[in-house]
């Protein structure tokens, strides 16, 4: 009822708030055996962490995360592994200034989700958004490095491919490029124009939104379970929860619809290793809600933060009606952590329809199939 959980066979439920004294959440389903230490899943979480470049909230929040259960050292090997039981991961809120909200305590932040919780639940937790807060994300970040170690060859990355009305040149397109920057931008020269638009846009107290496109390799073909449970649309259902994320494209996605059939269908050839060779990709790497084995491509658009320094017009819990400034720490451009947590999204629900099709199917079955009578 109450839907803080996520996921079939890979579950995800994350609990805490903005802030309350920690976040955590409990990942079930992950197949016993595999060597899982905090330190494959930190590196994701600095990576989503603020306060790494004066681009993001200077909020100081280390995110260290905790093994809480799920894991065992064998003694035989030396080595800690998930035992099959539910891990539960938790991260101290360390860095929370509940003040800097108490003077809008009764009032909406238009774009924030405080009135429509409120008109909902009839509690109204100010500080810093609440269970609305992205501080949730940290976790299902923290859910997404465990998902990477499931399917086997998974890789997952994600870069910024526009902020505000600039976008990259693809034709730059590096992925070395994208830890090179404070944007996880892969165009060195668009990343260099974007220092000094967001410095702007921060001096002015404003913000910005932006595209995020996460490529996933490594995809075995075959996962995804029509007609319900296809993988596109669970890719999309899992993006559009992240906070902030006001559209959602698979493949060509919305450019699709201005291209001819022609351009528009994956063309297929036999590839050298006797699988087939798809000669483009808007499909995104998944025909009737399957993947095909070629990358699966997603991409979301996050909205300007609504946390900014001009006044707004705004209405109280009492109906009256009121400006509201917000003060505190944010992020100019929520879109640049974005993109850890969109990697993130991917790579479990890539991961549950894994276990999925390894629940339902067992071995794919071995393609190409011989002619009867051949
Ligand atoms: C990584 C990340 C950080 C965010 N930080 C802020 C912030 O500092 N200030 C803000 O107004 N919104 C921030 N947001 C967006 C809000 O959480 C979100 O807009 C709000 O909860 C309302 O939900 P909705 O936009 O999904 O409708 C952030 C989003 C993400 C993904």
């Amino acid at each position: 009822m109450s839907f803080n959980t996520f996921g079939h066979m890979f579950r995800v439920t994350t609990f805490g708030e903005s802030h309350g004294p920690a976040i955590g959440c409990v990942v079930d389903g992950c197949p016993p055996g595999i060597p899982l230490t905090e330190a494959d899943i930190q590196p994701y979480l600095d990576k989503r962490r603020p306060g790494q470049s004066r681009f993001t909230t200077q909020r100081q929040e280390p995110d260290a995360v905790r093994i809480i259960s799920g894991v065992f050292t064998d003694e035989r090997t030396a080595v800690q592994v998930t035992t099959g039981t539910p891990i539960a991961l938790l991260i101290d809120n360390v860095d929370q200034r509940s003040k800097d909200y108490s003077a809008i305590k009764d009032s909406y932040r238009p774009g924030h989700a405080g009135y429509a919780y409120d008109v909902k639940y009839g509690v109204h937790d100010y500080r810093g958004g609440g269970r609305a807060s992205a501080r949730e994300t940290a976790m299902r970040v923290a859910a997404g490095a465990v998902a990477r170690k499931i399917v086997p060859g998974l890789n997952v990355r994600g870069a910024l491919i526009q902020m505000g009305s600039h976008k990259i040149d693809r034709a730059r397109w590096s992925w070395d490029e994208v830890g090179n920057n404070p944007f996880f931008c892969p165009d060195a020269q668009a990343a260099k124009a974007w220092e000094v638009e967001l410095d702007a846009v921060r001096k002015r107290g404003s913000s910005v939104g932006a595209v995020i496109e996460i490529v996933a390799e490594g995809v075995p073909a075959g996962l995804g379970s029509p007609v319900y449970g296809k993988l596109d649309g669970d890719l999309a259902g899992a993006l559009m929860g992240v906070n902030a994320v006001k559209g959602v494209e698979i493949g060509a996605g919305f450019a699709a619809a201005e291209l001819s059939g022609e351009q528009n269908a994956d063309e297929m050839r036999m590839g050298n290793d006797g699988k087939p060779r798809f000669l483009s990709n808007n499909a995104g790497g998944v025909l009737g809600g399957i993947s095909t084995g070629q990358a699966v491509i997603a991409r979301f658009a996050v909205k300007p933060t609504s946390s900014i320094l001009t006044p707004r017009k705004s209405v109280d819990r009492y109906g009256s009606e009121v400006d509201v400034m917000t003060k505190g720490r944010h992020d100019p451009c929520v879109g640049i952590r974005a993109v850890p947590i969109g990697e993130a999204m991917v790579a479990c629900v890539i991961a549950d329809h894994y276990l999925r099709q390894r629940g339902q199917v067992g071995e794919s079955p071995a393609w190409p199939f011989k002619k009867s009578g051949g």
